[in-house]
């Protein structure tokens, strides 16, 4: 590991480990990924540390967080609408792209203002969502769609979605993807996730015979993602509420906000600023909202598997936790949320 010092603020290890499953090693004289931590970052991961595994959340984007910003087979990787749009009909194809090329400037523009963004990207997710309806694709076409998707995990999240189902610690994918896709995704990619990881994401409507008809009216956009609103009424949101400490990460401005209104204590957040333009131009916004950033597509680990490791270690060397109460409280809400 290699370490970089970029001023006063800010310091860096350069993350040579791209140990990204499948891909290519990177190009000679590509930039190398950096970490860099604001400050704040050393005394939130302190207290996840002390907080143990009984008290963590762990909560994900999917989109270019959970995956990797260039493919395995080169080029950009593809996101859940990409992944479904891919073996639907040219014509469908060139509209969904001609959507993109509208609307993803607005989406990842560090000029224009939160406000300014949101009801731009409701009607981007309105148009995609009727296009991918006219397609008349199905159920059945997404195992195929995924199997030919040209994405893969980023370098550490299968390891920490692995020790989070050891821990039984919760996990949250949230995303302004495709549940759905994202799932299947997850399954092929991972195998089948553990019952404490939900998804909270656009879901698909099949009609019996198992095509696609329509969309959950709930829309979650980019700038649409905080518990509140996006999961306040889920069975499991009393589980979470309960939970201290929460870890985030993602890969844009709008996924800073995930763990608004769970009310938790220390909200660790983790930002991908993937894109190398983007490093040089957005490098101050992300490290003013995220606690940690690492550029260029660059891997979770050693961040996330040492940041697991020691609160593993904090836990097994804490007294056991005290019984449950019988009635009432928090922890009695979980556990009706678990047996539905
Ligand atoms: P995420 O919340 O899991 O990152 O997923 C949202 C990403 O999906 C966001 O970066 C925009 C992207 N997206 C597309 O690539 N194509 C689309 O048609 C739409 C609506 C979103
Ligand atoms: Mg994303």
């Amino acid at each position: 590991m290699e370490l970089a010092i970029f001023g006063a603020a800010t310091f860096a290890f350069a993350l040579r480990a791209r140990a990204r499953a499948s891909a290519a090693p990177p190009p000679k004289g590509a930039p190398a990924p950096a970490l860099h931590l604001g400050k704040d970052f050393a005394e939130k991961r302190r207290r996840v540390v002390e907080g143990g595994v009984d008290n963590l959340h762990l909560i994900f984007d999917f989109d270019r967080t959970m995956t990797t910003y260039e493919g395995p087979r080169g080029g950009r990787g593809a996101t859940c609408h990409h992944i479904v749009e891919a073996r639907r009909p040219r014509s469908v194809r060139e509209r969904a792209e001609a959507l993109n090329g509208v609307f993803y400037p607005v989406e990842i523009s560090a000029r224009l203002s939160r406000e300014f963004k949101l009801p731009v990207m409701e009607v981007w997710y309105a148009l995609v969502n009727d296009l991918l309806v006219e397609t008349g694709m199905t159920r059945a076409d997404l195992e195929e769609d995924v199997r030919e998707a040209n994405v893969a995990l980023r370098a550490g999240v299968a390891g920490a979605l692995a020790w989070a189902a050891r821990h039984d610690v919760p996990v949250t994918i949230f995303s302004a993807g495709i549940g759905d896709v994202l799932a299947e995704c997850l399954r092929q990619l991972v195998g089948p996730l553990h019952p404490r990881v939900r998804v909270v994401s656009n879901e698909m409507r099949f009609d019996a015979r198992g095509v696609l008809v329509g969309f959950a009216p709930r829309v979650i956009t980019p700038f649409t993602k905080n518990a509140r609103d996006a999961m306040g009424d889920a069975p499991f949101f009393g589980e979470l509420c309960a939970r201290r400490n929460v870890v985030l990460l993602g890969d844009g401005p709008g996924d800073a906000t995930m763990a608004d209104g769970l009310g938790c204590e220390t909200v660790l957040r983790v930002g991908f600023l993937n894109d190398a333009g983007a490093a040089l131009r957005q490098l101050a916004e992300f490290t003013a909202i995220f606690d940690a950033v690492i550029t260029h597509d660059g891997p979770a680990d050693p961040l996330l598997s040492t940041l697991l490791r020691d609160v593993e270690a904090a836990s097994a060397r804490a007294p056991a936790p005290a019984p449950v109460p019988a009635v009432g409280g928090a922890a009695a809400v979980a556990i009706a949320a678990d047996a539905r």
